[in-house]
């Protein structure tokens, strides 16, 4: 089975981009699995810092290496936000195949520190982990001022010389720009357009694979900001909305039904369908 990083690498040279979700149970895990084997293409499934507390660091890596050596298709674990150097260093000894190491909050000298030194340690480890970065606040939809999502203004928007340094000097593999991108979804469900610009402007820069997060309620910018330079899509609001909506509707129309598997197969299903709808547009396969 081909690396992390030569899919990475072909996503870019393609123009087409893999996607990564998140999930915080065995069964967002398997609808993630099951939808990409449909699909017939590679997948990144995240954990947050949040998430992979209620799943656990070692459990996350048994599951997921066990789905792909049984249903040998290429599933590959990230650790998704991670804002501690020690927590990306025990992702990494666990056996992750890729982490995030967030420094978007600090200075720009402070980030390239901290990102440097997760770098050196994953780039040295026995297994090849990829690391990205990230710079530029991304914005939340859950705090929206006047209508706005709270961090979304062009000083918050990733530079792209400060990009550019900020590769030049890690080393890291992968970037989380700040391109008009929030995490969340606005009520409504569309999220406000990308800068597309800056993405092609930073691909061009950095000439590094671009991850753009908070890709829930983003679904016209898609092709685009993929032709532009994005690799990698995060999406996770939309999968947790559809997981729940497929529960509250099986719970309503079982209301005497008390077992997990059984309601978690339809939350489980529910959200399948959102992950295939996602890949085939990530992929472009009509
Ligand atoms: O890292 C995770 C994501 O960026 C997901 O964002 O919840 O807006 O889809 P989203
Ligand atoms: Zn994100």
């Amino acid at each position: 089975m081909k690396t992390l990083r030569a899919y990475i690498a072909e996503a870019k040279r393609d123009k087409k981009a893999i996607g990564h979700f998140n999930f915080s149970n065995i069964e967002g895990l398997w609808a993630i699995a099951h939808g990409a084997q449909n699909v017939g293409v590679p997948v990144i499934v995240g954990v947050s810092e949040g998430e992979e507390r209620a799943i656990g660091i070692n459990e996350a890596v048994a599951m997921v290496r066990s789905i792909r050596s049984n249903l040998k298709i290429p599933i590959f674990l990230n650790a998704d936000h991670h804002y501690s150097v020690d927590n990306v260093k025990k992702c990494i000894d666990a056996g992750y195949d890729s982490v995030i190491f967030d420094g978007a909050k600090l200075s720009l000298e402070e980030n390239i520190e901290k990102s440097r030194e997760c770098v050196e340690y994953a780039h040295k480890s026995l297994h090849d982990v990829i690391v990205e970065v990230e710079l530029g606040y991304i914005g939340q939809s859950s705090k929206v001022l006047d209508g706005v999502p709270e961090g979304v203004s062009l000083e918050n928007l990733t530079k792209v010389e400060d990009a550019q340094k900020l590769m030049k000097e890690t080393g890291a593999d992968m970037l989380a720009p700040a391109v008009g991108n929030i995490h969340g979804m606005m009520k409504g469900g569309v999220d406000p357009s990308l800068d597309i610009n800056r993405i092609r402007e930073i691909a061009k820069a950095t000439d590094t694979p671009l991850v753009l997060h908070g890709g829930s309620g983003n679904d016209a910018d898609f092709e685009e900001a993929i032709r532009s330079g994005i690799c990698v899509v995060h999406i996770n609001t939309e999968l947790r909305k559809a997981y729940t909506e497929g529960v509250k509707k099986y719970m309503a129309e079982n209301p005497e039904d008390v077992a997990p598997y059984k309601y978690g197969e339809a939350g489980k299903l529910s959200m399948q369908k959102v992950v295939e709808e996602k890949l085939k547009v990530f992929s472009r396969i009509k």
